[in-house]
């Protein structure tokens, strides 16, 4: 080895050791006309040597540094470096590689254009931050395949040259230089070639798989991203969600830095309760805005505006008003009517009719449908509510999932943007971040009907219907309730599952709901069908994204910052310059011509 210790390890118990250290220069200050002090950077950490003037330095130069460590003089401590307390002294030094100058300063807080950073991610990377994201995901990783194989599950590698499935997402095909005029598609999932490994007996797979979907990218969605997945046989949902309740557990307590003392919860809910209590089947439970039914209130107001099948609303505290968030108001004087004219274009952006507010007052509401409320109807307003002077209230009438739903997303709107968010988490933690776990269960079968009025799967067209609503299938498909569940982190999908269908008569009731007929089932998905004919046995899975999962345990507000080479919102990768037009001659191999 070249080297003896890494520059971040060092400590005040290694004062006179001999070492040589290799890494970066990052930084470095002339001290007089012979010295030079060298922060020296090593995925470790920094540590400070000094350096006799005479070598030609440059930021980022990579060195080989002889030295002796030694204590720091009195007073020139650095107590913000874990090495503060000492310093590499008489200092022999090799340049073993020199650094043109970078393209942008390599420090954590500057505000560099996203496209810059990712074109030179190699230097990017070098980020202490960046760094950490990585070696925690790959602990994280190490983790879980732990925790897998000690509850029986064996990794099984499966082909990513692989064949449409119906899964929801848009695929990326490949074309066959083979078979001119045919293709293969990159997997969304190993979810098909999983259920086959069941029928193969392998009972319980997992894998720490690459799926590729062709969708609009965003902060938590990469084309390519990476998925804890996993199978097993002879199970039930409740199995499969202990399971990976086990597996996300074993994998906080074994990253260290969240240890025991991390503040943990896990919940369990129906979607019908998370839509009707958050507005969302992703709900963020750190929060403690619940939606409240006015239905019956409003039906006897008789208030026009607010005529509909359902009325739900929530209740913004007024300790959420910080003086602070003046966009708002601010506490003292309250919500703004700018904002909550914002707040109501918001509304009906998320597909309202409108929004109905009320600012809770010592004598009443103050509302533009005050005058069509009596002050009787408002007190029964506020005691319904449970609301005190300075809340506000806001209501929307409509049916009851669009209701429910907008309110959902002013919800969290209000949460992300108002200053004090922390005022309102469900408990007082001393840590920053409480992990609020939960998982979503009995999600609908199907999610409503596209344009050609043929039913859709919610999840995919292999989840088993709940057993209790299998006679609906046929007369009210909307009302059947699957075997399908997500887990939910703090606001993030983190994952999803459900058992599937193992039996073929459930399997055809399903597709003729879905409007796929015998011909369509057997061309598309024959191999699967044709499986389930010898011997398929129950069985049911899951797959966490860990890009999402990591991010969540990195604080990353985007799942970019945990993948070494993510690309673009645009999905170009802009240093590699990926995708790029191919020659005419490989397009040729290939048997394709373009069209213009
Ligand atoms: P699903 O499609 O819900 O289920 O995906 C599971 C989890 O994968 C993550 N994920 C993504 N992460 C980053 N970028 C993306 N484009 C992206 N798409 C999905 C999410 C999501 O919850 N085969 C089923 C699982 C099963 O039923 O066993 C599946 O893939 O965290």
């Amino acid at each position: 080895m070249m080297r003896t210790d890494f520059c971040g390890e060092l400590r005040l118990s290694d004062v006179e050791k001999k070492v040589s250290l290799c890494g970066w220069v990052s930084h470095y200050r002339e001290h007089g006309e012979h010295l030079v002090f060298v922060d020296l950077r090593d995925r470790s950490g920094i540590v400070q040597c000094v350096v006799d003037a005479s070598i030609q330095l440059r930021v980022e130069h990579v060195l080989l540094v002889h030295g002796t460590v030694k204590r720091r003089p009195t007073g020139t401590e650095n107590p913000t470096l874990p090495t503060g307390e000492i310093e590499v002294t008489d200092c022999e030094i090799s340049v073993l590689s020199e650094s043109d100058p970078i393209p942008f300063v390599l420090s954590e807080y500057t505000g560099t254009d996203e496209a810059l950073r990712l074109k030179y991610r190699f230097l990017d990377l070098r980020r202490p931050r960046l760094y950490a994201n990585l070696a925690l995901r790959a602990k994280a990783i190490s983790a879980l395949r732990s925790s897998m194989e000690r509850q029986g599950f064996m990794e099984v590698e499966t082909p990513l040259l692989w064949t449409p499935t119906p899964e929801g997402a848009r695929e990326f095909t490949v074309p066959s230089r083979l078979n001119p005029g045919s293709f293969y598609v990159l997997p969304q999932s190993p979810q098909l070639a999983k259920q086959l490994l069941m029928v193969a007996g392998i009972d319980r797979y997992y894998q720490v798989a690459k799926c590729l979907r062709d969708e609009d990218l965003r902060a938590d969605r990469q084309f390519e991203f990476t998925q804890l997945d996993l199978e097993a046989s002879f199970v039930t949902d409740l199995d499969i969600r202990e399971i990976v309740t086990s597996a996300v557990a074993d994998c906080f307590y074994q990253v260290a830095e969240l240890g025991a003392g991390c503040d943990i919860s896990w919940d369990t809910m129906t979607w019908e309760t998370a839509i009707d209590t958050y507005g969302t089947d992703k709900p963020d439970l750190r929060y403690n805005i619940k939606l409240l039914d006015l239905t019956d209130l409003f039906l006897r107001l008789e208030v026009r505006a607010l005529k509909a099948p359902r009325v739900k609303a929530i209740k913004i505290p007024f300790e959420m008003f910080d003086d602070a968030t003046t966009v708002a108001g601010g506490r003292t004087s309250g919500p703004t009517r700018s904002w909550l004219d914002a707040l109501t274009e918001k509304a009906k952006s998320f597909g309202a009719k409108g929004l109905a507010w009320f600012k809770v007052t010592s004598e009443g509401l103050d509302s533009p449908l005050s005058k069509f409320i009596s002050s009787d109807d408002s007190h029964a307003i506020i005691d319904a509510t449970g609301a005190k002077s300075g809340d506000l209230l806001l209501a929307v009438a409509d049916e009851w999932k669009i209701a429910c739903q907008v309110l959902g997303r002013l919800r969290m709107e209000i949460i992300s943007n108002l200053e004090a968010p922390v005022k309102v988490k469900t408990e007082t933690s001393t840590n920053p971040t409480p992990y609020r776990f939960v998982w979503v269960v009995d999600f609908p079968m199907f999610e409503g009907t596209d344009d050609t009025g043929n039913l859709v799967s919610a999840h995919h067209p292999f989840t088993m219907p709940h057993p209790d609503d299998l006679d609906k299938i046929a007369d009210d498909p909307l009302s059947v309730r699957s075997l399908a569940y997500d887990l939910v982190l703090n606001g993030w999908e983190l994952g999803s599952g459900s058992i599937r269908i193992h039996r073929i008569d459930i399997q055809k009731r399903i597709f003729k709901a879905l409007g796929i007929s015998d011909e369509q089932a057997k061309e598309r998905f024959g191999f699967l069908l044709e499986a389930f004919r010898y011997g398929a046995p129950p069985h049911g899975g899951f797959a966490i994204g860990l890009d999402r999962f990591i991010a969540l345990l990195t604080g990353s507000s985007s799942i970019r910052d945990v993948i070494a080479f993510p690309k673009t919102q645009s999905g170009i990768d802009p240093m590699t310059g990926a995708p790029k037009p191919l020659s005419e001659k490989a397009l040729t191999e290939l048997g394709i011509k373009l069209r213009s």
